[in-house]
């Protein structure tokens, strides 16, 4: 589904992408750790292409669609979806708008449909505000899982969809993830692929993922079982990633 080749990317003179390789098949979740700073979310940015991001380097396919000079907006049209981890506000633009925006796009809005969404991410009372507007950082979180339900991509990226969750909304969150990237069906029948950055990996309890990468110094270093990475990292640090012969 998604392709990343030999994907080198720069931002303001910095590299902070270099010679990465990702390969995510239809039906596939993987999840990516790394340190604060090793560009984890640089890499997802790039993806969806938002503008800054200057490709050095190396090729991006979706669905075998060379999308590397794609706008971000025809991105978006065919199906790659994300949950940002720090979303701006948009002031002016009630929640209820977006959604239903998307929704419509899809072809068969109607409100009951609209406020079952926002009901199964506890948001119905935050409908009639401005998107992300002074939401607290556990409403940002679902906000954004909202806006993906109404927008209902094939590629997911989901860039830490549990920081600052609550353990009861956490519930929720783990969810919605997993209806969004159908998770409950079989692995030959799911349309959808994903790509979850965790450092906690709460997420983990609720989705069962595929695999896991460690993300160190803007290069992809090692893979394997997510639970085993996390835990790993957990007992020594992330230098074991760095010489590790996953
Ligand atoms: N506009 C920018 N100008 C200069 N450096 C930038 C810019 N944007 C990102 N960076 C740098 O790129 C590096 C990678 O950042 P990125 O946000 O991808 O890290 P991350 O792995 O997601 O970290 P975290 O776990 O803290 O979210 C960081 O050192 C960051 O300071
Ligand atoms: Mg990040």
């Amino acid at each position: 589904m998604i392709e990343v080749k030999n994907l080198t990317v720069s931002i303001e003179d910095k590299l902070v992408l270099k010679d990465v390789n990702l390969h995510i098949k239809q039906g596939e979740t993987i999840i990516l750790f790394g340190p604060n700073g090793s560009g984890k979310t640089s890499l997802l940015k790039t993806i969806i292409g938002i503008p800054g991001y200057r490709i050095e380097s190396g090729r991006i396919f979706f669905n075998n669609m060379d999308i590397t000079e794609l706008a971000m907006d025809k991105r978006a049209k065919l199906g790659i979806g994300i949950a940002f981890q720090r979303p701006p506000a948009v002031r002016g633009v009630k929640l209820r708008d977006i959604l239903r925006i998307c929704i419509e796009k899809r072809g068969y809005f109607n409100e009951e449909n609209l406020n079952e969404l926002a009901n199964k991410l506890n948001l119905l009372n935050f409908l009639e505000r401005d998107i992300n507007l002074g939401f607290s950082g556990g409403e940002i979180k679902r906000s954004e899982l909202l806006q993906l339900l109404a927008q209902d991509p094939s590629f997911i990226m989901l860039d830490e969809p549990d920081s600052g969750v609550d353990l009861v909304n956490i519930n929720l969150v783990g969810k919605v993830i997993n209806e969004l990237l159908e998770r409950e069906k079989m692995a030959s029948r799911r349309k959808k692929a994903g790509l979850i950055i965790t450092h906690a990996g709460y997420i983990l309890d609720y989705v069962n993922a595929d695999r896991g990468y460690v993300m160190m110094n803007g290069t992809i270093s090692c893979s394997g079982n997510p639970r085993d990475l996390l835990e790993d990292i957990r007992t020594e640090g992330f230098e074991g990633c760095v010489t590790c012969p996953r």
